[in-house]
């Protein structure tokens, strides 16, 4: 039969779900505990309305901001995510790539399929790398200076330090659906497999899978063999005095990723972050914690400008863009959108859901009668009455 050509991310969402087997499906797209967070960060768009002005004159709207101190001409970049290879084995390469094509960047995660060097060789430009502050349980080694000296070798230009996982959440669709580390199979769970047809062969010829980033560094390794081994380098005695030695670590544009409290952003300021994102981990932490949208206002006054505030979680339209940039956000990242695109058609898919969200976010502002995504602010937004 012949299909349609995706136009928006929730199609691109629709084929991914076809094209993953239902425990990839669970990683992918499912939140913590009853998904209040997940849901929320989604319907806290709905909440905002635009203001529309006619006969502005402005013809073509200009995108480009300004992340990890590079020139984007989109104000969306790609949030990291964990063993991308799963989605679809070119996994962050292919996501990188396409980020490239579109003018944008990727963060890259601690956990990523590639590691930061083969990342590094298959793309032209410098991206950007998330880094998970974990020591290793048997010799204490602090993993974070390794990974911190390997993503500068390999020439990143940014580093996220992501703080909202001083324990793994409690996904239980993940376990329901057999997801883990490693992964429990059933003959039914292979069956579902098996009709992936794709997928399937993807898995079985490129085993592009888990964490070649993890694999690679000794005391990271064990990690990818047992969910209670990558526990084990999770810290949740750590405290913002910690953080210290990772901003001495790294020199470059450092910026704390899983912000949501005004407090914390005062603390991530006084640690010397050149930014914050405001993120509750797509919903997948604590589950009952604000949508993004909610906790960015607070953050954006709190910060009164003194650095960039970034915002990721449920971003999966254009307005949704421009929403976050109108409440004082100067980028925004997206996570599972690239994920369905990379499901569904690899780096081509990614490259047309950036593409997506570029029209999108130039017809709203249009509509809006507004010239670029610089001018936005508060003035170009209103809460919708309560229903
Ligand atoms: C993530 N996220 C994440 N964050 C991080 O700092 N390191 C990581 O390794 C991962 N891994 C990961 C895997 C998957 C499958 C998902 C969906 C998410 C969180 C991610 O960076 C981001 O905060 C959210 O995905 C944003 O929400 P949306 O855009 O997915 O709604």
């Amino acid at each position: 039969s012949v299909r349609n050509r995706p136009i928006t991310v929730e199609d691109y969402r629709k084929r991914a779900r076809r094209a993953l087997p239902t425990m990839v499906w669970a990683f992918v797209d499912g939140g913590a505990e009853d998904e209040i967070t997940l849901r929320a960060n989604r319907s806290a768009f709905d909440r905002w309305r635009l203001r529309s002005r006619v006969l502005t004159g402005h013809a073509g709207a200009g995108l480009s901001t300004k992340v990890g101190g590079v020139d984007l001409s989109l104000p969306v970049f790609l949030s990291p995510t964990g063993m991308t290879g799963l989605t679809h084995w070119t996994g962050e390469r292919g996501a990188a790539r396409a980020a490239e094509r579109a003018g944008t960047r990727a963060v890259i995660s601690t956990a990523s399929s590639y590691t930061v060097e083969e990342i590094a060789e298959a793309t032209a430009e410098d991206h950007f790398f998330q880094l998970y502050p974990w020591t290793s349980a048997t010799t204490g080694e602090p993993l974070s200076k390794k990974f911190i000296g390997r993503a500068r070798q390999a020439g990143y230009r940014a580093l996220f330090v992501t703080v909202d996982v001083p324990v793994a959440g409690n996904r239980e669709r993940e376990r329901k659906y057999g997801m883990g580390i490693p992964p429990r199979m059933t003959p039914l769970r292979v069956l579902d497999g098996a009709r992936r047809a794709r997928w399937s062969y993807h898995f079985l010829t490129k085993q592009r899978i888990s964490s070649r980033m993890l694999v690679d560094e000794r005391g990271a390794a064990a990690a990818v063999r047992s969910a209670k081994a990558q526990e084990s380098l999770m810290r949740p005695d750590l405290r913002w005095d910690d953080l210290a030695r990772i901003r001495d670590w790294w020199q470059g544009p450092l910026y704390i990723k899983g912000i949501l409290d005004p407090d914390d952003a005062e603390a991530a300021m006084k640690l010397g972050a050149d930014g914050v994102l405001v993120s509750n981990h797509g919903g997948r932490q604590l589950d009952g914690a604000r949508a993004t949208l909610e906790a960015l206002p607070a953050v954006v006054d709190r910060i009164a400008g003194r650095i960039p505030v970034y915002l990721d979680g449920g971003v999966r339209r254009g307005s949704d863009v421009v929403k976050a940039l109108a409440l004082g956000a100067t980028a925004v990242g997206v996570g599972r959108p690239y994920l369905y695109g990379l499901a569904a058609r690899g780096e081509d898919g990614v490259a047309h859901v950036l593409e997506i969200f570029r029209e999108e976010i130039e017809r709203t502002l249009t509509l809006m009668g507004v010239a670029s995504v610089a001018e936005l602010d508060r003035t170009h937004v209103y809460q919708a009455p309560p229903t």
